[in-house]
């Protein structure tokens, strides 16, 4: 099968070896935090100053990890991809900017990003790379207190949903890469690209709750089957 449009789904698992905590493994951010707590709109109004420390402590902790050669090899499948006249579109649930870093040109966050800030006051939208605390003034309309992280939360819409829609439907191929595939709608789009007829491939490290999902699973380290897997496509190979 000619594979002209690719569809790339991330989670945490292509961030773990980058020193990035994933959140459902074997020691995983919600085996240590309550998410409901931490990442729901209604924790935040109930707390802000644990949800700032939260997200301060994994926004510093993102800023100061690297990509690593999984997000590499994705930066060089888009550049390898478009110089054969052909797509990648990467859907990203992680909030780190890895992907960006490696030099990935375009990500999509579903789940938004922690380099981002965004005011409840003005809904004024900016990047933001320092600790956010309940005193700090919205530099648009000047209100303290009322930013918050631009990231998704429990019972929050995802960001992008209609964009990635659109681009699932007209994809050649479905890889999912270092995800649980237990968190909606993320975890649905494997079963979206089979009812399309689309190949699908799951590279992880272990079987996701999906697994049984997906036509071919790769299991291994991100940093080794995500490099393997794109150059078998640069090569012309259909990923199987
Ligand atoms: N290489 C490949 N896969 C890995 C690696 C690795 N080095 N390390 C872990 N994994 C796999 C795990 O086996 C697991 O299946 O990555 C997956 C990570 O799953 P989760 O921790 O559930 O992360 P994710 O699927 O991204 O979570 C989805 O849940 O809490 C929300 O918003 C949060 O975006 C997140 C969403």
């Amino acid at each position: 099968m000619d594979i002209q449009n690719v569809f790339v789904l991330t989670g945490a698992g292509i961030s773990a070896e980058s020193g990035l905590g994933t959140f459902r493994d074997r020691g995983g951010v919600w085996s240590r935090f309550d998410p409901m707590k931490l990442a729901t709109p209604e924790a935040f109004a109930a707390d802000p100053v644990l949800v700032h420390d939260f997200y301060n402590m994994r926004r510093r902790d993102a800023l100061n990890a690297q990509p690593n050669a999984a997000h590499t090899a994705l930066a060089e499948l888009e550049s390898g991809l478009a110089a054969q006249g052909r797509n990648l579109f990467l859907c990203t649930q992680n909030v780190d900017d890895l992907h960006e870093r490696a030099g990935s040109r375009a990500v999509v966050h579903m789940h938004g990003e922690l380099s981002r800030v965004r005011c409840l006051a003005c809904g004024d939208g900016r990047p933001w790379r320092e600790d956010l605390t309940v005193e700090t003034p919205c530099p648009s309309c000047g209100v303290a207190g009322r930013m918050r992280p631009d990231v998704v939360w429990f019972g929050e819409m995802p960001k992008h949903l209609d964009a990635i829609e659109d681009a699932l439907i007209k994809s050649d191929l479905f890889v999912a890469i270092g995800t649980s595939g237990a968190v909606y709608p993320a975890a649905g789009y494997v079963a979206q690209a089979q009812a399309f007829g689309i190949p699908t491939l799951a590279l992880n490290l272990e079987a996701a709750d999906n697994a049984g999902m997906f036509a071919r699973t790769r299991l291994g380290l991100a940093s080794a089957t995500v490099p393997a897997f794109v150059a078998d496509i640069l090569a012309g190979a259909d990923g199987s």
